[in-house]
């Protein structure tokens, strides 16, 4: 088995020549600032560099500390990270700025434990922000790096199972020096070279300790890690529900602050169910629902939606209690159909305003 130090020179030098230039990133020698690389981590879950980016910028111009990001309210920062998806992230965004600037004076903590601990930050954020802003030892193992360790070390179990044996390489590896270049090093691996389907292993610093690579050329390296096959999604089918009030405005509201989108604003719908058989004539409010042509697709990390689109309008002499009943909704609101655009709806959302004006 080649040594730990020649893994760690081989991949440090292939990073001084081939690092990206990322908005992020501080050039070797100069200290990261902590709050930014929080920020482009929580951001880069589970979404590409290319689209965080734009995010990236915007945010870090418009909050350019941690103490300002706090204090600006929550459907500000929402309405901010429209179109990153995943909002239970923007929460927590907002949470962890809250706790840093509240109880650790504005500074991130850099022990494991006490990142750990803040709102939205898990094992691998944690790890990489204290090796990235800190220079600090530590594991980090995303899921790039776990298909990396699984070919070095070709391992055989399947992901979940797999994870143990991919973290003790990844720690047998881990050096105490230049921490954060060897973290992004490994990222820009896996972001480059040791990909997923079609790996180029004649490019990769790595490969002369690379057993799937010796066993069996890329061919062999792009079959690992090893997974259990998944279950297929399932699909779920409901009705938006697009009402407009006598001067053509469109109700829009806030959905429940638990759950799927929560806290995002929304164009009402019915129940969404896996059943078609379940969906029935929409008699919301009692008014008269109109089917209207088309049909709005979305794909979310466990299920599929397909909602069909209908309409209705509020009477000129709607009650006053029936309109009491529509405005208790959580911030309830009647929107001209050119403002939709600027209200940071979800992306789901902006699909269903997009079918409704048919576009
Ligand atoms: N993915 C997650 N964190 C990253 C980083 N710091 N650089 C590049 N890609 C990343």
């Amino acid at each position: 088995m080649p040594a730990v130090s020649q893994h760690q020179s081989a991949l440090l030098d292939w990073y001084d020549q081939h690092a990206r230039q990322l908005p992020w990133r501080y050039a070797p020698g100069h200290p990261a600032d902590a709050y930014r690389v929080w920020l482009s981590e929580i951001m880069l879950q589970q979404t590409t560099v290319a689209s965080v980016i734009p995010y990236f910028l915007a945010f870090t111009q418009r909050w350019p500390r941690v103490e300002a990001l706090a204090e600006t309210p929550i459907e500000t920062v929402l309405e901010a990270w429209a179109g990153l998806g995943y909002y239970a992230r923007a929460r927590n965004l907002h949470a962890c700025a809250r706790a840093v600037s509240l109880d650790h004076g504005g500074q991130f903590p850099s022990d494991f434990d006490a990142l750990r601990a803040l709102p939205g930050i898990g094992d691998y954020t944690a790890a990489a922000i204290r090796a990235i802003a800190f220079g600090q030892p530590a594991v980090v193992v995303d899921g790039n790096i776990e298909r990396i360790m699984s070919r070095l070390a070709r391992i055989e179990a399947a992901l979940p199972k797999a994870k143990a044996a991919i973290r003790a390489e990844a720690a047998r590896r881990a050096p105490d020096q230049r921490c954060g270049d060897y973290a992004q090093a490994l990222m820009d691996l896996g972001a480059g070279i040791c990909l997923p389907k079609a790996p180029r292993c004649a490019a990769c610093p790595l490969a002369f300790e690379c057993q799937a690579l010796r066993d069996g050329g890329p061919e062999l390296a792009s079959q690992y890690p090893r997974r259990q096959p998944k279950k297929a999604k399932p699909t779920r089918y409901g009705a938006a529900l697009w009402l407009s009030d006598p001067q053509g405005r469109i109700f829009v509201r806030r959905r429940p602050e638990r759950g799927l989108l929560a806290s995002m604003l929304e164009i009402p719908s019915t129940d969404w169910h896996e059943d078609p058989a379940m969906i029935t004539d929409p008699d919301w409010l009692g008014l008269e629902w109109q089917r209207q042509d088309g049909e709005i697709k979305h794909t979310f990390t466990h299920f599929h939606l397909r909602l069909e689109l209908w309409q209705a309008r509020l009477p000129q002499n709607a009650s006053s209690v029936f309109l009491d009943q529509l405005h208790a909704d959580r911030d309830a609101r009647w929107v001209a159909p050119a403002a939709l655009a600027d209200l940071g709806l979800p992306t789901l959302m902006q699909k269903v305003a997009a079918v409704a004006l048919h576009a």
